[in-house]
């Protein structure tokens, strides 16, 4: 059959903690053609800890982009339209890995791990002059949930790393690092870089100057030759090189030339490039992103300053403030993989329809402590208010309010930073196919939520900027580029009195959850 012809495509990497994908826009109107996804394992060898294996994601992004290309195929799309590819990912979640034989030297340490509580407490006391060393060059406050932690335990813990260091063998990176470095390449002649808005989860990089920041890496004891170097959000780094197997070696030569954090991806795939516009996303956790503009905005409330992005070598950095939360979709894995209430994640939707309420029962998954706005690592996952009519259903409805209520504190925390409260959520994510999980935000958060029909938006967010590197130039960045994209809006249903009493029950679960562990 003759091949579909089409406008330059552009596929993107999107490596979730729960998933990875691939997937193939078309540059003129943002349409989907295809993708494919995998689920990427947890382990969980301590209480505590969450790891996973480099090499299980690395393969996962070649299982991806082949079984994308075989689709593509099938449609009868050429994949030699693909001009670039854009990179996106779970932040934070560190990685060292041997320059030379390309073998990681541990598994990743999972943004989400909690080992290194004790190191935050030792150098909370360790931080010199006022405590705001940390957070005025970083945004962010001292947390087991940033990469530099981590990387200190590994260095500290690991001898193959201590010995990979001594030897100048030792690359550390987040997963866009050790994923770009490995498609373009790896041990023959691997890109090794990120981007600022990677860079800026690590607590080792200066918002400020956009560079590694020496006073930070002597702090934390970081060798600073490990570190990758810091680059645009949107530029060629490198050019794909994977002939190991036949069809991902068919992206052999294609630029890649987007790379951002899961969660700035998404704000540039909601195109929220005005101050004041906000996104939030569902995934893993659930993380709420407002632009601030080029100016780097701090919080009174517990809200992270963050990189939003900085799309080419010459364009301006733009910066962000963001509630971060630590479990929203792992929620429904969990009573998944946990409880086994529900064989698939879909499922959930059902058993929550079944009730229409929680009956009283509330859900609080602090199964990592509490990130925004408690930031309290102390917390652990509560579920109360149960009685003896209650069921796996108003349990199941209680983690997808849960979920909503995490992200009214944030809302309202973001309001109070901002002054100027949102009118309305723009929301994307897996999640956001579960209508009753929409509904219930609109109604907890008394704003209507809005959502794009297609729910990929971190991944069109990583290959726009992919398409608009310099050297790229198939994407335009403009709304117009993206006709394929309708929205879906939800109304809040409830008044405004009961979602309130709702809101304050939830409130004092919280209390509860706190100081678990000491
Ligand atoms: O900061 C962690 C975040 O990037 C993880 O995103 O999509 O895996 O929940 P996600």
């Amino acid at each position: 059959a003759k091949k579909a012809v089409l406008g330059p495509l552009v596929g993107a990497v999107d490596q979730g903690t729960s998933s990875t994908r691939f997937l193939v826009f078309n540059s003129k109107t943002a349409e989907l053609l295809s993708h494919h996804q995998v689920e990427i394992k947890q382990e969980f060898p301590r209480e505590g800890w969450v790891e996973q294996d480099p090499m299980e994601i690395l393969q996962s992004v070649y299982e991806c982009i082949e079984k994308t290309c075989e689709k593509l195929g099938q449609l009868n799309i050429d994949i030699s339209n693909i001009k670039a590819i854009g990179v996106s990912n779970q932040r934070e979640t560190t990685v060292v890995w041997d320059k030379l034989t390309g073998e990681p030297l541990y598994n990743a340490v999972v943004w989400l791990d909690l080992r290194t509580q004790s190191t935050v407490e030792i150098l909370s006391k360790r931080i010199p002059g006022n405590n705001n060393f940390v957070k005025s060059k970083t945004g962010l406050p001292l947390s087991t949930y940033f990469s530099a932690v981590k990387l200190r335990w590994l260095l500290d813990n690991v001898t193959k790393v201590q010995k990979a260091v001594k030897e100048d063998r030792a690359l550390f990176g987040t997963i866009d690092s050790w994923l770009i470095w490995s498609l373009t390449g790896g041990a023959n002649g691997g890109v090794h870089c990120t981007d600022v808005t990677n860079a800026s989860r690590t607590m080792l990089f200066n918002i400020h100057s956009l560079e590694w920041d020496k006073d930070l890496c002597e702090f934390f004891d970081i060798p600073m030759k490990i570190l990758p170097n810091v680059r645009s959000s949107s530029e060629i780094y490198g050019l794909m090189k994977i002939s190991h197997s036949l069809k991902a070696g068919a992206l052999e030569g294609v630029p890649i030339s987007g790379c951002l954090g899961d969660q700035s991806a998404a704000l540039v795939g909601q195109m929220c490039f005005q101050d004041g516009q906000a996104k939030n996303t569902y995934g893993t956790g659930c993380f709420l992103l407002c632009n601030t503009g080029r100016k780097c905005v701090f919080s009174d409330h517990g809200l992270l300053t963050t990189v939003a992005y900085k799309l080419g070598r010459d364009k301006p950095v733009y910066y962000a403030l963001e509630g971060s939360v630590a479990i929203a979709g792992a929620v429904i894995r969990w009573l998944r993989d946990n409880l086994g209430i529900i064989k698939t994640s879909e499922e959930i939707e059902k058993l929550a329809k079944e009730v229409g309420t929680s009956y009283g029962c509330y859900f609080v998954p602090a199964f990592s402590g509490l990130y925004a706005p408690y930031w309290e690592p102390s917390a652990r996952g509560i579920i109360c208010g149960l009685t003896q009519f209650t069921n796996k259903c108003h349990v199941a409805f209680a983690a997808l309010e849960a979920v909503c209520f995490q992200t009214r504190e944030i809302l309202d925390a973001m309001n109070r930073d901002c002054g100027i409260p949102l009118s309305h959520l723009q929301v994307d994510g897996g999640m956001t196919n579960n209508k009753i999980l929409m509904q219930l935000q609109a109604d907890i958060l008394y704003i209507p939520v809005v959502k794009p029909s297609m729910p990929e938006t971190t991944a069109l967010g990583a290959a726009m900027a992919a398409g608009a590197a310099e050297g790229v130039g198939v994407w335009s960045l403009e709304p117009e580029d993206l006709s394929a994209v309708t929205m879906e809006r939800f109304e809040p249903q409830i008044n405004a009195e009961e979602s309130e009493i709702r809101y304050s029950t939830w409130k004092k679960a919280v209390m509860k959850s706190m100081g678990w562990v000491t």
